[in-house]
């Protein structure tokens, strides 16, 4: 009896010294602010790398659209990773157009390099939209790089489809459960849903038109899909400006136009323009080449309201 009551009294002390040390997580700041913990994830604009994968150092390498890798993008405050797949030799790979032109590696290496800086940095969350142009198979391709990686146990499955840009839970939230990626695809995450976690881009998103050889950014509506209306969804601008190279028609992103480009006036006027379309809305997501020349950081958080 005195035996088994020290052992209940014993039990309750380390349950109690547990409480004490292991509080029940609460992030007290999300992506670098504490203000964003309260917000909707909806509700928040990120700073993106347009074909994060395609970075080379070399000025002649013309099919890069970024010149520092994924962790120097990641430390730069990129918090949307955008890349385009391809299949080759039947493994998934991150190509711009084709693997001829610029071969990024597998997915499932570009994933796990994404995976060491979650794991460093747990009160981040990170927003992926890959593009899926050959149709690759959800389950054979694309869930097998997410899981070996590790990215699939920390990928946000919502609770229905599509989500609303004022239902998406907040950034504290997110981070409390652990689930603190979001995936989206391009294509055939709409008709193929046996892999939860990996949305349908354009039923939640949509973007203004790419390859801009413009430089005034007019704002327009130019992928999206129902049944959401366009205020329902999030958005994202496609800031990046191209040129025709010496009039053949080929267009390409030069890293000369990047620092106005990605300066702080270029990137409000096009998030200006677009604001009717949105209820008056800042874009959630600013897409950008050359992510390390600019302001974009700084325009993401005067966005944000912060700065
Ligand atoms: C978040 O909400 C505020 C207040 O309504 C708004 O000013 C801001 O533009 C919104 N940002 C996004 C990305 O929705
Ligand atoms: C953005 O623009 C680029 C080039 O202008 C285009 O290749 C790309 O598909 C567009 N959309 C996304 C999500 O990157």
């Amino acid at each position: 009896m005195r035996a088994a009551s020290f052992l209940f009294g014993a039990a309750v002390a380390v349950a109690s010294v547990q409480a004490a040390i292991v509080p029940h997580r609460r992030a007290t700041t999300c992506n670098g602010h504490a203000e964003l913990c309260d917000r909707s994830y909806g509700n928040v604009t990120y700073l993106g790398a347009h074909d994060s994968f395609a970075f080379s150092e070399d000025p002649f390498a013309l099919a890069r659209d970024q010149e520092v890798d994924i962790p120097s993008q990641l430390g730069l405050g990129v918090r949307l990773l955008q890349a385009q797949a391809h299949v080759k030799d039947g493994v998934l790979h991150f190509c711009h157009t084709s693997c001829a032109l610029f071969d990024g590696g597998t997915v499932e290496d570009y994933l796990k390099t994404v995976k060491t800086f979650l794991d460093a940095n747990p009160n981040e969350v990170l927003t992926f939209i890959f593009t899926n142009p050959e149709g690759a198979s959800l389950p054979q391709l694309w869930d097998p790089a997410f899981q070996n990686s590790g990215i699939a146990a920390l990928a946000y499955v919502p609770p229905h489809l599509p989500m609303k840009q004022s239902e998406w839970p907040t950034l504290g939230s997110l981070i409390d459960s652990g689930k603190r990626v979001v995936v989206f695809l391009d294509a055939g995450a709409d008709t193929d849903r046996s892999v939860p976690y990996i949305l349908p881009e354009f039923e939640m998103i949509w973007e203004t038109p790419f390859s801009v050889t413009d430089a005034t950014f007019p704002c327009s509506v130019d992928r999206i899909n129902g049944p959401l209306s366009t205020e329902d969804h999030m958005y994202m601008i496609n800031h990046s400006l191209n040129k025709d190279v010496l009039g053949t028609g080929i267009i390409i992103s030069d890293p000369k136009d990047a620092p106005t480009t990605n300066g702080v006036p270029s990137i409000f006027a096009h998030a200006g323009g677009c604001e009717g379309f949105a209820a008056g809305r800042a874009p959630n997501f600013v897409l950008l080449d050359f992510v390390n020349l600019g302001q974009g950081a700084k325009a993401v958080d005067q966005l944000n309201g912060l700065a």
